[in-house]
């Protein structure tokens, strides 16, 4: 997608060189990094540099590629996944990345892992960009629909970041309204803010400025005021992690607003490549939801006389707990948007439409 005019992705290869955008530094400051080391790359994902579960799962892919080029021994293959796993837990993406590679270069020569695993990396770069694409058609048919009913500007709300920041490019939930956007249908978004890191605040809004696209950022809370109203005629969301059954886990939130959704009748689409379904997992209790640090809550980043600052805002010692994401059931999902198509959210659709 496009800063300023010209086309950038999240992640890239230049000169041998892995680069990608800083996001702490969004919207502020457009920062690039080099990352060189499979310390920088578990840096990377740790410090949310880069985030949104496919990104995280394709710089996983680059760092063990990395990390292969100066050993590329059984022993240090096995120490660089391990050391990437414990990144993230929740989007398992990066699992689903890493055993991607790990099966096809496992019984290689050690001389020619680190050329494949590079090539591997590449290639699920590149599938991620394809695959966002067509979630992007897939999810436009969607908004067609409902706009060749009401002729009027549709209000879509979204939460988080699952913009083209949260995946190499185009995006996942945003992928759609990018390119009802850009065929002349004419779309509104809310933004929820989504504390605490207000990713939806800071990255979607960015990222929908730039595509001159209009919208509006919301406090958390108001989606339900705002589905009453009738102000919302659809939800669109991404997914960390989507066990075989269609349960949706994403960023904190999500829930709530699925069930805003269902009680206001506004159909609520969570758009999910297939490297974000879980297909071990069929119970969502199992899955690991990721607890951030509690100075998320307690403490904000903002612009301050044109330098990025962080303050504090609540009392010292209070109690504090901040988990990241929550599960959504399937029997509030709509539909599942996914590369394959529109798939209902059932463990038999599932396996029919999407594989291993
Ligand atoms: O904690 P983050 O910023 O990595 O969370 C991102 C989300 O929750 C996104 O909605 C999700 O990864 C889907 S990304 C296409």
């Amino acid at each position: 997608m496009k800063i300023k005019n010209k086309n950038y992705s999240t992640l890239w290869v230049e000169d041998s060189k892995i680069k990608i955008i800083d996001q702490t530094k969004l919207p502020f400051k457009l920062i690039i990094k080099e990352l060189n080391t499979l310390g920088d790359f578990c840096r990377a994902i740790t410090q949310m540099e880069v985030r949104g579960a496919p990104l995280i799962g394709v710089t996983a892919a680059f760092g063990l590629a990395l990390a292969l080029r100066k050993d590329a021994s059984s022993k240090n293959i096995d120490k660089s996944i391990n050391a990437l796993l414990e990144t993230r837990p929740t989007a398992v993406n990066l699992r689903w990345a890493l055993s991607y590679i790990f099966k096809r270069i496992k019984n290689k020569r050690i001389q020619d892992r680190a050329k494949l695993s590079l090539e591997l990396a590449k290639k699920i770069r590149q599938e991620d960009i394809i695959n966002c694409f067509k979630i992007g058609l897939n999810g436009y048919k969607i908004i067609e629909k409902i706009y060749k009913k009401k002729r009027k500007p549709i209000n879509i709300l979204t939460h988080c970041n699952a913009g083209w920041l949260a995946t190499i490019d185009w995006g996942t939930a945003l992928s759609p309204i990018f390119l009802a956007n850009r065929n002349g249908l004419p779309v509104h978004i809310w933004v929820d803010e989504t504390r605490p890191r207000n990713q939806g605040a800071l990255l979607t809004a960015w990222e929908l400025k730039n595509e001159k696209i209009p919208y509006t950022i919301i406090v958390d809370n108001a989606g339900g005021y705002l589905m009453q109203k009738k102000e919302v005629d659809l939800c669109i969301v991404g997914s960390d992690r989507t066990t075989s059954r269609g349960d949706v886990c994403n960023k904190i939130g999500t829930y709530l607003k699925a069930l805003s959704a269902f009680d206001n009748n506004i159909p609520f689409y969570a758009a999910v490549p297939q490297s974000t379904i879980d297909f071990k997992i069929d119970d969502s209790r199992k899955i690991p939801i990721e607890v951030r640090s509690s100075k998320e809550l307690s403490h904000l980043t903002f612009l301050k006389k044109k330098k990025i600052s962080t303050g504090e805002i609540y009392f010292r010692n209070s109690n504090k707990f901040n988990p990241a994401f929550d599960v959504t059931p399937a029997r509030y999902i709509t539909k599942l948007i996914t590369e394959k198509g529109l798939i209902e959210p059932k463990k038999s659709e599932i396996m029919k439409n999407l594989q291993k």
